[in-house]
Order: structure tokens, then sequence, then C-alpha cells
């Protein structure tokens, strides 16, 4: 099925017939049970600070948005709830935030990022600690390097969209396409798993720009993938934009069992967004061949701040837990669990 033609992707993409989508799913599940097991991973994520300088149309965190409350955790807060997630199986954590210019930022970053190694390696029988993903943004190639010295080793940079037209047509010109893409390259350059991934359902996203995504992706090699449905936020000017023409709920399914099928050893996530879209979304992203859940362990203080888009759902860890087991997958608990694919791209 790695062979499966650009005309069958167009194809199943275009259609709206129910079977078509159930055949997909299927053999999207088959193929992640053969090729990446039936594990599920869980990645706790803190999301530290809300403070974000860019000003992408479609977010809530964007910086001329002056209706949210800002705010920033502590390092010795965030080292609490890392070690807390160490402590209750996690053995991956995802740091995320909005984007900053400033490099104190990246300082405190870096110091976050050695304690949370430290202690967790020095709470471990192995002494490998927690698998540390960061997700907060541009960062110049020497910054990368110091947070990866300092022990990170996922790197999660979603492109958003890897089409040009798309590209600008949700963000302002300061936010250029080559350098998100030099981004990607530097952290796979220094060694990082790199995740990337995009929206489904932008204001004028077609079938066509989605094939030209999943080019990117298998082009670009990366390991892990964090894509959702687009979901309007009323503060983010492209809320203001018609919507469609694809459904991003069903066409989110579709792309993540194509990007499975196509690209099989790869980390996928389920995300907060195909969660929050649907009642059913966790079960069907996994369904769909999704084998990481990240539950969000933001203290429930501030986490509504943390507001990306409308109607955003958290799940607490023991409910996604059941979830998982119900549908018939396993809680990978107590391990990294690192994407096969970089296994094997780096022996
Ligand atoms: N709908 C869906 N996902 C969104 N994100 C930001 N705004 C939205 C939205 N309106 C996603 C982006 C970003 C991640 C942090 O959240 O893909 O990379
Ligand atoms: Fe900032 Fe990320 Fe939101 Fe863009 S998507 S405004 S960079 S938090």
């Amino acid at each position: 099925m790695g062979q499966i033609s650009r005309n069958d992707m167009a194809g199943i993409l275009n259609s709206g017939d129910p079977q078509v989508l159930q055949e997909l799913l299927q053999a999207a599940d088959k193929c992640r049970r053969e090729n990446a097991g039936e594990k599920v991973y869980l990645r706790g994520l803190i999301e530290f600070s809300n403070y974000c300088d860019r000003n992408c149309f479609y977010c809530g965190l964007r910086k001329n948005n002056r209706r949210l409350e800002r705010y920033r955790l502590g390092k010795d807060e965030i080292i609490k709830l890392a070690m807390l997630a160490f402590a209750s199986g996690y053995h991956s954590i995802c740091l995320q935030s909005g984007e900053s210019d400033d490099p104190l930022e990246v300082d405190f970053l870096v110091e976050v990022v050695r304690e949370i190694k430290e202690l967790s390696r020095e709470a471990d029988e192995h002494a490998l600690g927690l698998g540390i993903t960061l997700s907060v943004g541009e960062l110049e190639y020497r910054q990368y390097e110091r947070l990866w010295e300092a022990g990170a080793h996922r790197y999660l940079l979603r492109i958003e969209s890897s089409v040009p037209e798309l590209f600008e047509s949700i963000h302002p010109p300061s936010q250029r396409l080559e350098q998100r893409i030099e981004c990607l390259r530097a952290l796979k350059d220094i060694g990082y798993q790199t995740g990337t991934g995009i929206m489904i359902g932008l204001p004028g996203q077609t079938v066509e720009h989605l094939l030209r995504e999943l080019e990117f992706f298998r082009r670009e090699d990366i390991d892990m993938l964090g894509l959702g449905p687009y979901i309007p936020h009323h503060a983010a000017p492209l809320s203001k934009v018609k919507a469609g023409p694809l459904d991003p709920y069903l066409t989110t399914l579709k792309i993540l069992a194509l990007c499975r099928l196509t690209m099989p050893d790869i980390n996928m996530v389920a995300s907060t967004a195909l969660q929050s879209i649907a009642p059913e979304g966790l079960r069907m992203g996994l369904k769909a061949g999704a084998n990481i859940v990240m539950p969000v362990l933001t203290p429930e203080i501030v986490r509504d701040n943390y507001y990306l888009y409308e109607q955003k759902q958290y799940k607490g860890a023991e409910e996604l837990a059941a979830e998982i087991s119900s549908c018939g997958y396993v809680l990978g608990l107590w391990e990294w669990g690192d994407p096969l694919h970089y296994k094997k791209t780096n022996p």
C-alpha cells in the first residue's frame, strides 16, 4: 500500500462514500498493527506559556489577541509536572508554548530541560530519564543545538501548510514558509526526532493541496506527524473567511489513514483538535492509524488560556487510558515509544 497512487488518493479524498472511508480505516489499522504495533504511547503535554510573538491568522494565541490573559509557568512548576508524569509511567513529555523572539526564553528552557533530564535520570533504574519533546516554534540553529545538548530529543514544528499560496493565506508576510522548512531541516541535521503537521479543512484548502502536503512529509522524511482539523477561533481573522470546501473532521481521518499507509513506521498523534471536533474523534483517530496521545498536564487554573481554537476539549489521563484500551490498543507505559522510522534511519 506504500505504492498507493496519487490518483487513488485523490479518489479517496474526493469520495463521500462511507464504505470508502470504512475500508480505508481498516487498511490503515492493519498497516499500523503490522508496522508500528498495537501500542499507544502517551506524551504528557505541558503548555508552559501562552505568550506568542507571531500573528498566525487562525490562532487564538496570536500576539494581537489582546483579550487573552497571558501566563507563564515557573521553572519549579514545570519540573514538578514533568516528574509527576514520569512517576505515572508516561516517560515522555512535550513542552509547548507560543513562539518567542526573546533569547532569554531559550536560556530558561535550556535550564528546565537540563534539570528535568537530570532529576528523571536519577529516578530511573535504566538512567534514561524522561523523553523530552519540545514544541516552541522557529529558533536559530545554535538555539536548537543548545536544547538538544540539554537533553531534548524530539521536536514538533508544524509546517501548517507546505503549499506556498495556502501558507501565505494563513500567515502574515513576516512569517515565511522557507524559514520554517529551514528550521525542520536544522532539527533533523542536529539529530532530533522531527515532527511536523498541518491543519485540515482550512478555508480554500483543496484535495490537490493535501496531496502536495503528503508529498512534502515523505520528501522531508519526517519521523512524527501531528495533524488536526482546523477549528475557527472568533478572535482570529481567519474565522471571518468562508469555510470549505473540505470537511475538517472526515478529511483529517482520511489524511491520517493515508499517512499511515504511505509512512507505516512513523509516530502519529491523535491530536487534541481531533478529539475536540467530534466526541468519537480519539477512537476514530486511533483507528485511522494514530499511535500517540498527548494528555494535557497544564494546570487547570491556566489551561483555559491556552485557547488555540473554540471548544478545545480536555480529557483526563484516566479517561484517555480507558478509551484507548476499550478500542483494542495497549497503553505503552514505562518506555519512550520512539518512532521506528527514526530508529531505522539513525541506527
Ligand atoms: N484550529 C486548529 N488547530 C490550530 N492550531 C492553532 N490554531 C488552530 C485552529 N484554529 C494548531 C496549529 C499550531 C498548534 C499549536 O495548534 O497547528 O501548530
Ligand atoms: Fe503563535 Fe503558534 Fe498560535 Fe502561530 S500557531 S499564533 S506561532 S501559538
